[in-house]
């Protein structure tokens, strides 16, 4: 609903349709403002419900904060003055608390903040409350003046229902108390909560500032396993400030000390797959990195490398910081700059204390916490740790940040861009556009399924204007490439006598990988570059496609007695042409499992029963891509990698199956029967016979690994969970309830012995 207002609200605009086209405006007409019954303070700016009633209709939208919001807003006041109409309640944007009336404010406002702070009644483990209570000294130690807030929190909630259904209570109570917590000088607006499992990041700026903040987006990515899990991963906003584009991340990335790589693999993976899209859908989504400051906070849980612990708290106690930092894996996070950091660690405490971690395990402290920047102009001021607060086993940090900040000249700018477009005017009347390509052919060797490859191609702008060029899409087809290719950028403005590189990138994944592995389709394309006033360009893209048993079906799996590669493309191409009903089996006696299946399974069986955090902890990608390479051509002849890349490449392997184990046909029987176990065993005995052997004989393992439930930690919930999504997929889009009633089919076969 929310995007279709603003389309609505855009289109308003450009094409001078008026209010009353989209809602009716008369004397019935209201809208009012929903309360969030769980917040007693009102926080401008932050998304706002309205309920629209006309007639019999009745509408509830929430809006999200931003200028299209505003620019909504404002156009039903205006609409609503002109009519002169009895209003039951005003609202404007950015509004000012006296101008929304409603049941209730007054006696809210009067209770105020001050009161909450003083309550004093609070249960200890209420960890959020304890925030605001007096005797931590917040507001005078934690809270320095500031014209924008941003606070960031890792595993709020640790719960299963948290990470299983990124739903938590916690999200209120944290952000009631940061909202009290702010300081007392100024009032501030709650802009944005966003929320990813236990990463959450709220975003506060002073009321008169909400004005020039534009352009608010959020977006989140989850780096646990194959990319989906939140347990890990990163939760970010973007907004522009005057001029000035600005990013805040808040991520948590990988644990242990072992586990640098992954934590860069995690970093890598967050600023690739973060984007937001831009309000014009034309211009390609933001990264991270696209923007004047970005600010990166977090438990990034880099450690110090190479030292043991008495060592380090030796070095600690000499606050010999030189020498600790040195050992510091985190160096300089690619380009982001954290200032001196002479802080106690922050990590690790036992829980209640300032001790260092007694546990068994003892760990080493380290700088776990951060707080780093990138952009001009950005200086800190003032950095600490909070050794005060007690809930965790990491100590909170804060950091006091100076921004420059970018404003327009609106005057000069217009002036200017006015100059300009008459000087083009006047060229492109004079001469045609011209570019030269630096090459007119693209091969990429040996594209293998998710794996990234990218070649580059340079546009040299030798005419005598300047010139706007882009990919365009041939007839009959749907976008400019094929969708295993992206070209960036696929369209922009080179200077005259300027150079454009453009990055052609290769992708195969699961929506593509099962036509290429069967040799229904080549990687083969032509792009064509228009150069707008000016010609078209052709250019050739080709390579060669190693097939993979990932993306390729059961069916055509049990018929391959050798790794996919060994086998010549047209026997593949034979195999998977005929319908599934008609198709008959090319070989006497089919494997009745696929032999990768059975060589992952086989390989966590025998080497990590006892393997904690199994499904759950991700895999390396380097160690995927072996994994793949060894299933896929028989070399070496056992699985490398470690247990938990061998665990996600068969969750993955599950996950791009084109026909899923429980087939797409079955799915609505499974939902329906899914309390009757009698009723359930009768669905899978009516699965194909390859697929009834794939999902017993993963029954079967799982139901194995709950054996050593006291080592690995495994039950029947999280079994569940994880693989009711992977066997029975739905063929459209899954609910909540929905997605319940396919993990407690799958209970009833991890339950109980079936033998
Ligand atoms: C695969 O890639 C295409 C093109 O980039 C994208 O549109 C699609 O959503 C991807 N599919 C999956 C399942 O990730
Ligand atoms: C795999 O898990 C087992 C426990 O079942 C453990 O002993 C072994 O070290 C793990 N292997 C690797 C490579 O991590
Ligand atoms: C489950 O289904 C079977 C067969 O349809 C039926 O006989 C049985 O009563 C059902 N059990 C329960 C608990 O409803």
């Amino acid at each position: 609903m929310t995007s279709r207002l603003l389309g609505l609200v855009e289109l308003m605009f450009h094409l001078y349709v008026t209010l009353d086209d989209i809602f009716p405006i008369s004397n019935d007409f209201a809208v009012v403002e929903v309360i969030k019954c769980l917040l007693h303070y009102i926080s401008i700016g932050a998304d706002i419900r309205v309920r629209l009633n006309f007639q019999d209709g009745d509408l509830e939208v929430r809006l999200p904060f931003g200028s299209h919001s505003r620019l909504f807003l404002s156009e039903v006041n205006k609409a609503w003055s002109a009519q002169s109409l009895q209003v039951k309640t005003s609202i404007l944007w950015p509004c000012s608390q006296g101008k929304v009336k409603r049941e209730g404010w007054d006696e809210l406002k009067r209770e105020g903040r001050h009161d909450l702070v003083h309550q004093s009644s609070h249960t200890a483990s209420n960890k959020a409350t304890m925030l605001a209570m007096p005797q931590f000294g917040l507001r005078d130690n934690l809270i320095r003046f500031a014209e924008l807030y941003c606070a960031g929190f890792q595993e709020l909630d640790l719960s299963k229902v948290a990470f299983f259904f990124n739903d938590t209570p916690k999200e209120t109570e944290w952000m009631k108390a940061v909202s009290e917590g702010l300081h007392p000088d100024a009032k501030y607006a709650l802009v944005k909560l966003v929320r990813l499992v236990g990463i959450m990041l709220l975003f506060y700026v002073r009321n008169e500032h909400a004005k020039h903040i534009s352009e608010m987006e959020a977006e989140t990515v989850g780096t646990g396993i194959m990319g989906r899990m939140g347990n890990k991963g990163a939760v970010a906003i973007r907004f522009r400030f005057h001029n000035s584009d600005i990013c805040v991340v808040n991520s948590h990335l990988a644990a242990h000390i072992e586990e640098y790589e992954r934590r860069n693999q995690d970093y890598k993976d967050i600023c690739s797959r973060l984007l937001f899209h831009q309000h014009d859908p034309a211009l390609a989504p933001l990264t991270i990195m696209k923007h004047n400051v970005v600010l990166w906070l977090g438990d990034l849980n880099y450690r110090l490398s190479d030292l043991d612990v008495d060592n380090v708290k030796d070095l600690i106690a000499k606050k010999d910081f030189e020498v600790l930092h040195s050992y510091d894996q985190v160096g300089c996070f690619r380009g982001l700059c954290g200032g001196k950091n002479r802080l106690p660690a922050t990590y690790k405490y036992d829980t209640g204390s300032d001790q260092w971690d007694t546990s068994e395990k003892c760990r080493v402290p380290a700088w776990c916490d951060r707080i780093l920047w990138r952009g001009k102009n950005v200086r800190q001021l003032h950095y600490q740790s909070h050794m005060d607060l007690k809930t965790s086993d990491h100590k909170p940090v804060s950091s006091l940040l100076e921004m420059g900040i970018k404003l327009v000249n609106e005057e000069s700018y217009k002036k200017t861009f006015e100059e300009i477009v008459r000087l083009l005017d006047k060229m492109e009347n004079e001469c045609i556009p011209s570019v030269m390509l630096s090459r007119r052919e693209v091969h990429f060797k040996d594209v293998k399924f998710m794996q990234h490859q990218a070649e580059t191609l340079t546009l040299h702008n030798d005419g005598q204007v300047p010139c706007q060029f882009e990919f365009i899409q041939k007839l009959d087809e749907p976008t400019y490439c094929k969708p295993w290719l992206t070209a960036n950028p696929a369209k922009g403005f080179i200077a005259q006598g300027g150079k454009v590189d453009i990055d052609l990138e290769v992708f195969v994944n699961r929506s593509t990988a099962t036509e290429l592995n069967a040799g229904h389709q080549q990687i083969e394309d032509m792009l064509v570059l228009h150069l707008e006033r000016g010609k078209d360009y052709f250019l050739s893209v080709s390579s060669n496609y190693l097939p993979s048993c990932f993306g390729s079906s059961i069916q055509t799996l049990c018929q391959l007695r050798d790794p996919i590669q060994e086998i010549p493309l047209e026997t593949i191409r034979e195999l998977t042409s005929s319908g599934d009903e008609t198709r008959t089996l090319m070989i006497d006696k089919p494997l009745d499992i696929p032999k990768e299946i059975w060589q992952m399974v086989d390989h966590l069986y025998r080497n990590a029963p006892k393997q904690g955090e199994l499904f759950q902890q991700p895999g390396l990608h380097r160690e995927f891509v072996e994994i793949r390479d060894c299933l896929d051509t028989g070399m070496p002849e056992s699985l490398p990698g470690s247990n938990h890349s061998v665990a996600e490449a068969l969750l993955l392997f599950l996950d791009t199956l084109p026909e899923p184990v429980i087939p797409f046909s079955l799915y609505q029987q499974c939902l329906e029967c899914c309390s009757n176990t009698s009723q359930c065993k009768k669905v899978v005995s009516l699965l194909p016979q390859c697929h009834k052997n794939v999902f017993n004989y993963i029954a079967a393992f799982l139901r194995e690994l709950l054996k050593h439930s006291t080592h690995n930690s495994l039950d029947v919930n999280i079994l569940a969970t994880i693989f009711a999504a992977l066997l029975l997929r739905s063929p459209t889009k899954q609910d909540l309830a929905e997605k319940r009633k396919t993990q407690e089919f799958f209970q009833h076969f991890l339950v109980q012995d079936l033998s």
